[in-house]
């Protein structure tokens, strides 16, 4: 599975496939790759891994000579969070949380955010710390927006008294195990924000979505990230090696989970 992850950059998949050319390269290597791709390109037609479709499509082409079809999109209802009895703001078709906090209101990526996503995450030290593409182009942020409401993740622009601060988002690829990922603009940092707009999100999401349990995880040494989490209520559960992947790598990460009963008020 980390292999095909992988496939999303070609040099990264070219060195995993060098490194694991024992396996991969046998027979049984062979078939469970395109087992492995087979399972990834019916997830895509669920609406998953949007960003590595034409890798899989790529890679999948190569190892069977045939091009995979284009699968329909399919509906599968456990895997779709139940409707928000949050305030929702209707735009167009898409329905649109909004959420508010002390200081900040959360509402749904749009076009207008574009230019100011690119130019924010030009930052390295998220680059570093997330898993947004690496370099980092308009294009990834015309698709964050494009994206931003799916069923299996909502992400927010946070905004503070109409300035945009940072954006946050809750992903429920796992529906045990939903998780929460965010950043804060430089000029916004050190002044709470990513603590309000966490304990805000959780919040919505134990008590709207009724989710049992959200998880947090970041790279080993992101002090920042843990130290927002730990204030929202998250325990810390320990170190998963090699979990993650930023910037073409895998990286050790930090893994937590938030419990309803320990979410903390806003500071
Ligand atoms: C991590 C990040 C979101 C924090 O945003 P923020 O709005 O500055 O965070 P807050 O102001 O809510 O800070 C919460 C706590 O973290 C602490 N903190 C902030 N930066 C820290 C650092 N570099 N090292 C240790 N603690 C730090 C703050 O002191 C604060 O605790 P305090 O209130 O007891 O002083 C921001 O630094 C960021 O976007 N970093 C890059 C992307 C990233 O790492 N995202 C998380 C991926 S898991």
């Amino acid at each position: 599975m980390l292999y095909v992850n992988s496939l999303r950059v070609p040099a990264v998949a070219e060195r995993v496939r060098k490194e694991f050319a024992d396996i991969l390269e046998t027979d049984a290597g062979r078939l469970a790759e395109q087992i492995a791709l087979a399972e990834m390109l019916q997830a895509v037609g669920r609406g998953w891994y949007e960003e590595l479709a034409p890798h899989l499509r790529q890679r999948a082409e190569e190892l069977t000579g045939v091009t995979p079809p284009t699968p329909p999109p399919e509906r599968d209802p456990d895997m779709t969070v139940p409707p928000p009895r949050a305030t929702v703001a209707t735009k167009g078709s898409e329905e649109t949380v909004r959420l508010s906090s002390r200081r900040l209101v959360m509402r749904g990526p749009e076009a207008g955010d574009i230019d100011w996503v690119t130019t924010e995450l030009q930052d390295l030290e998220i680059q570093r710390n997330t898993t947004v593409p690496s370099p980092y182009a308009r294009a990834d942020a015309e698709r964050f927006v494009r994206n931003a409401n799916t069923g299996q993740r909502t992400k927010f622009i946070i905004t503070e008294s109409g300035q945009r601060a940072g954006a946050i988002s809750l992903h429920m690829h796992d529906k045990r195990a939903p998780s929460i990922g965010y950043w804060i603009g430089k000029a916004a940092r050190g002044r709470g924000i990513a603590t309000e707009a966490v304990t805000r999100v959780c919040r919505w999401g134990f008590e709207d979505l009724g989710l049992p349990i959200i998880t947090w995880s970041a790279k080993v040494g992101n002090e920042a990230s843990r130290a927002v989490a730990a204030k929202a209520g998250f325990q810390m559960e320990g170190t998963l090696r090699l979990r993650s992947m930023s910037q073409g790598a895998l990286r050790d990460c930090w893994v937590g989970s938030l419990l309803p009963h320990e979410l903390r008020d806003i500071p």
